[in-house]
């Protein structure tokens, strides 16, 4: 089989690791040679630039590092996780789930930019970390759509309502809302599956949400 990556996105809170484990368990049982990957890679090294950013050291808002620098440090967490632990397994031809990829930062860096740049951004994106630095590209990317006023209520009941938890991206709830309005955009303009999972303002039952994730799935996989 040929290698395959495909990318669980979404914003904070969506939904991502749990359907990313959901997904990789239910593709092993089937006896697919799988690895889930998960970005930012924080048991790294490679991750301290990712880390002093979202712990605030550059600034307490987002745009207090501009969308280029900031890609540049996410960019750096993911090609040492490539080189390092899982380039074998792709040119072995495994299929790896990943918790986030490269296309996480359209949706958190794009918004720092105007509307009118948001093109030319998503080109640099792909040429930088792609073209240059060599990460290999998505064959899919599946976009958990959930509203930020919902993915919030998530979150507060993982971190028991400490919001003092959240960092620079989560607890910005204006920001998220930009976030979202990115990741629609550039769901449209590069081709990304988007799966609603709300009704009536709350987030559908996991195991709906994995299924739809599966018929995505097995179309690229067959
Ligand atoms: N469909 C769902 N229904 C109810 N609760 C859910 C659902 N999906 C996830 N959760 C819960 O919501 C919280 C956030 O989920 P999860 O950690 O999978 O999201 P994430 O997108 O990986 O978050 P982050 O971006 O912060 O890493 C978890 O406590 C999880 O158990
Ligand atoms: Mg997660």
């Amino acid at each position: 089989m040929k290698s395959k990556i495909i990318v669980i996105e979404g914003l904070d809170g969506s939904g991502k690791a749990t359907q990313a484990k959901i997904l990789t368990d239910a593709l092993a049982a089937k006896g697919v040679p799988v690895r889930k990957l998960e970005f930012p890679d924080y048991k790294s090294p490679a991750s301290a630039p990712v880390r002093m950013y979202l712990g605030g050291e550059f600034g307490s808002a987002p745009e207090d590092v501009n969308a280029y620098a900031a890609s540049a440090f996410y960019a750096v967490d993911r090609i040492a996780s490539y080189l390092s632990s899982w380039k074998l397994d792709y040119e072995q031809g495994a299929v790896l789930i990943s918790d986030r990829y490269a296309t996480s930062n359209i949706i958190y860096q794009m918004p720092k930019l105007s509307d009118g740049e948001r093109d030319a951004y998503i080109s640099w994106q792909s040429d930088f970390e792609y073209d240059k630095l060599g990460l290999p590209k998505p064959d899919a990317v599946i976009y958990l759509d959930v509203a930020p006023e919902v993915s919030q209520r998530l979150m507060e009941r993982r971190y028991g309502g400490d919001n003092s938890k959240k960092d620079l991206h989560e607890s910005n709830l204006r920001f998220l809302l930009s976030c979202r309005r990115a990741a629609v955009y550039a769901a449209e303009r590069c081709g990304w599956h988007v799966i609603d999972c709300c009704r009536d303002g709350d987030i559908r039952p996991v195991e709906e949400i994995a299924r739809d994730i599966e018929k995505v799935v097995t179309s690229i996989l067959c």
